[in-house]
C-alpha cells in the first residue's frame, strides 16, 4: 500500500463515521423550510411506457424523446428487448430508439421475471398478437391502491377475436383468425382499456368504434403518436373514439408530453412548504384543473412559455372540496402531494376519490405526524356532487391547520411516498422516509431535485 493509498482509506474512514447509517432506500428529512428554485419534468411516466410498446407495431424503429429516468420505463424497455426489439439510447439525454424488425416471442418465465411490479406489459397484448400470432402476460403489479382489475382488457381483446386463457402463471392470448374492429363501449372511462383499444385497433381489420373512452392528455399523446405512423383515429365528443384499421405502420419520431402529476406534486410540495418552486417543462392546458385548484386553497402560478412557477404567496391556505375523477377532472394522482398542503388550511377539506377504492391508506402516517385526517371507507353523502358516485369510493375529511411534527413513516405506494417527502418537509424536526425505492418508479431524479430545491436532508444511497 502507498502513502497515499493509506491517506485515501483515512478519509474514507472519516466519512463513514460521519455516515448515519441509512440504506440507500431510506432518507431523513429536517423540515421545516420552503422548498425554493427551478427544477425540470420530462416526459410523463403514464405516456413513455405506452408510446414504447406502440413502436411494437411499426415496420421501422421508432424514436421517443424526452423520456423520463424512471423504473417503469427500465422495465418495458427490458420487456421488449426481451421480445427480440433492440432498445438503445440515444446520443440526447432522454432520447430512446426502439427498432422491432426482429420482434420475437418470449419465454414466460423471463417476462415474469422481468415485468416486475409494472402493469404496462397488459398494454404488450394487442402489439404481440399483431406481430406473432400470441402473448402472454404475467401477474401484474403496480401500486397498492385497489383491486386494479384487467377485465375491461380482456373483453376488449376477446372483442377484437382474441381468445384467452388463463394460466396460473398469467394469461395467454392466441388470435386464431387474426383481430378484427370491433365496437366496444368501456363500463368506465379507463385509461388503459382505451390504450389497449387503441393500440389493437390501428392494426385490426376494419373499423373500431369506442365509447365511453378515457381522454387524458397522455391518451391523445398516444392517438399522435399513432398518427404519426400511419394510423387513422377520429376523437368525437362524448368520449367517443373511431379507428380504421391500416395494413402497416411505421416508425414515429415524437417528443413525450410532460408529466403533469409529477409537476402538480413539486406544486403540492410549494404549497405546503411556503416555497416557491418553478417548474420546467410543465404546461397549462393539460393542468387547467389543478391550477384553479391550486389558486383556490390560496397558491399563486405564473404561467411561462418553458415551465410553471407556483408559490406559497403567504396568509392561510384555503379549505376545499375535491372530487377525483377521469379527465377533465381533477386526477385521483393529484390529491395525495395536496393533501399535504391541505392539513395547512385552515378549516375542513374533503376529498371524494372516485377512480380507485383504496387510495387515502397513506393518511395514517400523515395522523401520526400530526394531521387531523379522517377517512369515511364507504365515502361520504354530499349533495353539491358533479362526479358520479361509484360503488367504492372513499372519502377524506382533513381538518387544519395542524403544525406537522417529525416521524419514521414508510412509502405505501408511488403518489402517497412522494406525499411523504412533502409531509417530511412541511414538518417541524426530522422525518426519516423508508420504502423509498418506489417513489423512483414516477419521480425521476428526485433526490437531485430535492438538493435543487434547496431540502435539507440526509441520503445516503
Ligand atoms: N378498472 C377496472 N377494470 C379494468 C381496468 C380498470 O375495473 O379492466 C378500474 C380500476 O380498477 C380503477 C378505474 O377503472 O378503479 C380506473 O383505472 P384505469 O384503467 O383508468 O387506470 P390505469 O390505466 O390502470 C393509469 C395510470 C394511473 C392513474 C390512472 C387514472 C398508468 C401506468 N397508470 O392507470 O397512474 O392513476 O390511469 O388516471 O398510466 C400513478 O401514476 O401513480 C398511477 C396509479
Amino acid at each position: 500500500m502507498t502513502d497515499n493509498d493509506s491517506e485515501g482509506l483515512k478519509i474514507d474512514a472519516q466519512k463513514a463515521a460521519t455516515r448515519v447509517g441509512l440504506t440507500s432506500n431510506e432518507i431523513i428529512i429536517n423540515g421545516g423550510s420552503p422548498l425554493k428554485g427551478r427544477i425540470e419534468v420530462r416526459g410523463a411516466k403514464n405516456l413513455a411506457p405506452k408510446a414504447m410498446v406502440a413502436a411494437l407495431l411499426g415496420t421501422s424503429a421508432s424514436i421517443l424523446r424526452n423520456v423520463p429516468n424512471v423504473s417503469d420505463i427500465r422495465v418495458v424497455a427490458g420487456l421488449l428487448a426481451l421480445h427480440g426489439v433492440q432498445v438503445t439510447r440515444g446520443a440526447a439525454e432522454g432520447e430512446w430508439r426502439l427498432d422491432p424488425s426482429n420482434v420475437e416471442q418470449a419465454h414466460h418465465a423471463d417476462i415474469d421475471a422481468h415485468a416486475g411490479s409494472s402493469r404496462i406489459p397488459i398494454l404488450l397484448c394487442g402489439p404481440l398478437l399483431h406481430r406473432l400470432g400470441e402473448a402472454f402476460i404475467p401477474d401484474l403489479g403496480g401500486c397498492r391502491i385497489g383491486d386494479r382489475p384487467i377485465d375491461f382488457h380482456l373483453e376488449a381483446l376477446r372483442k377484437f377475436g382474441a381468445v384467452v386463457e388463463k394460466l396460473p402463471s398469467g394469461i395467454s392470448l392466441t388470435a386464431p383468425n387474426g383481430l378484427h374492429g370491433a365496437n366496444i363501449e368501456l363500463p368506465y372511462p379507463s385509461v388503459g382499456a382505451t390504450e389497449q383499444v387503441l393500440l389493437t385497433s390501428v392494426l385490426a381489420q376494419g373499423q373500431t368504434e369506442l365509447r365511453n373512452a378515457a381522454i387524458e392528455p397522455e391518451i391523445i399523446d398516444l392517438i399522435c403518436i399513432l398518427q404519426k405512423m400511419g394510423a387513422i383515429i377520429t376523437v368525437e365528443p362524448n368520449r367517443v373514439i373511431f379507428i380504421e384499421g391500416v395494413e402497416e405502420l411505421r416508425g414515429y419520431d415524437h417528443r413525450a408530453l410532460f408529466d403533469r402529476n409529477e409537476a402538480a406534486s413539486w406544486a403540492s410540495a410549494a404549497l405546503a412548504t411556503k416555497g416557491d418552486v418553478f417548474v420546467g417543462g410543465a404546461q397549462q392546458e393539460e393542468m387547467m384543473t389543478f391550477l384553479n385548484v391550486f389558486r383556490k386553497v390560496g397558491g399563486d402560478f405564473e404561467v411561462h412559455d418553458d415551465g410553471i412557477r407556483f408559490w406559497h404567496p403567504g396568509g392561510p391556505l384555503k379549505p376545499v372540496t375535491i372530487e377525483t375523477d377521469v379527465h377533465p377532472g381533477f386526477m385521483t394522482d393529484w390529491q395525495q402531494p395536496l393533501v399535504v398542503a391541505l392539513t395547512q388550511a385552515e378549516g375542513v377539506s374533503t376529498i371524494h376519490e372516485t377512480v380507485y377504492e383504496n387510495r387515502f391508506g397513506f393518511t395514517d402516517a400523515l395522523n401520526k405526524m400530526g394531521a387531523n385526517i379522517e377517512v369515511y371507507k364507504d365515502g361520504m353523502h354530499d349533495d353539491a356532487r358533479r362526479v358520479m358516485r361509484r360503488e367504492f369510493e372513499q372519502a377524506a375529511i382533513i381538518s387544519g391547520p395542524t403544525p406537522l411534527t417529525g416521524a419514521e413513516i414508510e412509502v405505501p405506494d408511488l403518489r402517497g411516498g412522494f406525499s411523504y417527502l412533502i409531509a417530511g418537509l412541511t414538518a417541524e424536526g426530522q422525518t426519516k422516509v423508508t420504502n423509498l425505492g418506489i417513489i423512483s418508479r414516477g419521480y425521476e431524479n428526485f433526490i437531485e431535485k430535492l438538493r435543487l430545491l434547496g431540502a435539507d436532508f440526509v441520503y445516503e444511497g
